[in-house]
């Protein structure tokens, strides 16, 4: 089976070593793809430059199936999984109307009112005038850019004037350009993330993870793309996860089925457990980034079959299962993140790490040697049977890498709900 891959983080990274342990022994390709994912899982190269090349050179490659590692392809043009659908290769990864449920806060928002899917109160608003009458002087309030923003269009808002500041930012200066504004109820309770393989009108719920989107730890300082990740069956009880089954889950599948969308890839749920129970804050339309690359090692069997499968409409939950115990990922980001990016710092101590995974996010090659290239550098991924197990593991060997500036967070997997 020839399979290409699209991204180049450590998601993908994580995604192309599962996909490569399935027993059928795929030929894997990536794009845009990176130094580590080239050379260490020996992923091939890419000839294309956009989305039209891409889909041309699956084409004359006969790709066999094409894995959205990222989701910004699955709305750039027509959509990734639509120019696949035209030229008959086999995508996972949803189409482009259905990837709005990721592209557009307003529409994810309608599609859970319309379904009755719990969700905090929300308001679209135009401009200003709108936005400060939807948040009617009450605090705190969440403000959300509905527009491509680079993570920074979420404001958690606990007075008036970070309310001010941000409206002022983005509605009057349009610091990310055009677009519409979500007033939204502010929720409060621990996070989770869920994730499901979506086929039609199917569905499989992975092992659920819970990520540390803050720089510093306790969970201070301003949201990054995630520190760290924890990965376990165990991380929800069997009631809570049923309750997220029936509740947020199977609706949302129900109501992708009933507005036509044809949904097929992995469907990200990020959740507040709230004290009336779990709402939904955002989906995504693909894996999450870190909580991939805890995840990915706890599955186990057939994933290139399941994804090839599942993106041909038949999802089948018999070719891959879930390991059980604990899966801790511990991020190193390079110097100033997430405010500045540093790049060109040499790292140290890889080939020390033993018993632990390491996947490349922001690295590069240069004469020879790994360096940083900016943002997220590296997860370094452990297993244990126990929580405790598989944290000491991970920030143990975490530990013995290093390069200048590094940033990772001691309580990764010690911090918990
Ligand atoms: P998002 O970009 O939608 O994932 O939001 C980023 C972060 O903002 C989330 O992980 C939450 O921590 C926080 N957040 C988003 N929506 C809400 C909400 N309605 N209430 C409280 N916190 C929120
Ligand atoms: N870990 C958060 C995300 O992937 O969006």
């Amino acid at each position: 089976m020839k399979i290409c891959v699209v991204g180049k983080g450590g998601r993908e990274h994580a995604l192309i070593r599962a996909l490569g342990e399935s027993p059928c022994d795929p030929e894997i390709f990536c794009f845009p793809g990176s130094d580590a994912i080239h050379e260490l899982e020996g992923a091939g190269k890419v000839d294309a430059h956009d989305l039209e090349s891409l889909v041309t050179w699956m084409s004359e490659h006969d790709i066999d199936l094409c894995v959205a590692g990222e989701e910004s392809y699955l709305v750039t043009g027509s959509g990734l999984a639509n120019r696949c659908a035209e030229m008959g290769i086999p995508c996972w990864g949803p189409p482009f109307a259905a990837a709005q449920m990721e592209a557009s806060k307003e529409f994810a928002k309608e599609f859970m009112q319309r379904h009755e899917i719990p969700t905090g109160d929300a308001t679209g608003c135009a401009d200003l005038e709108e936005a400060q009458a939807a948040i009617a002087g009450k605090y705190p309030t969440v403000l959300k850019f509905d527009g491509l923003a680079a993570g920074k269009g979420v404001a958690v808002c606990p007075d008036q004037e970070t309310a001010d500041q941000f409206l002022q930012e983005v509605m009057v200066e349009r610091r990310f350009g055009e677009g519409r504004l979500l007033v939204e109820e502010c929720l409060e309770g621990p996070e989770i993330s869920i994730f499901a393989a979506v086929s039609g009108p199917e569905y499989l719920i992975l092992t659920p993870a819970r990520d540390y989107k803050r720089i510093g730890e306790g969970d201070e300082g301003p949201n990054t793309g995630g520190m760290g990740a924890v990965a376990s069956r165990q991380l929800a009880s069997p009631e809570l996860m049923k309750q997220i089954e029936d509740e947020i889950v199977a609706p949302t599948v129900a109501g992708l089925e009933k507005d036509g969308l044809n949904y097929k890839g992995f469907l990200y749920f990020g959740l507040m457990l709230t004290a009336d129970g779990p709402k939904i804050i955002e989906y995504n339309c693909r894996f999450g980034d870190p909580e991939c690359q805890a995840v990915m090692p706890l599955i186990s069997g057939d994933l290139a079959g399941f994804c090839l499968e599942g993106a041909k409409g038949n999802l089948n939950p018999e070719l891959i299962s879930f390991n059980e115990g604990w899966s801790v990922c511990c991020i190193l980001a390079s110097a100033g993140y997430p405010e500045s990016s540093r790049a060109d710092d040499l790292i140290s101590g890889l080939d020390l790490v033993q018993d632990a995974r390491i996947y490349h996010a922001g690295t590069k090659k240069a004469s020879g040697q790994w360096v940083t290239n900016g943002g997220r550098v590296l997860a370094i991924v452990a297993h244990g049977d126990d929580r405790e197990d598989a944290v000491e593991k991970a920030h143990a060997q975490a530990a013995q890498v290093d390069f200048p500036g590094s940033q990772r967070r001691a309580d990764i997997g010690r911090l918990h709900f």
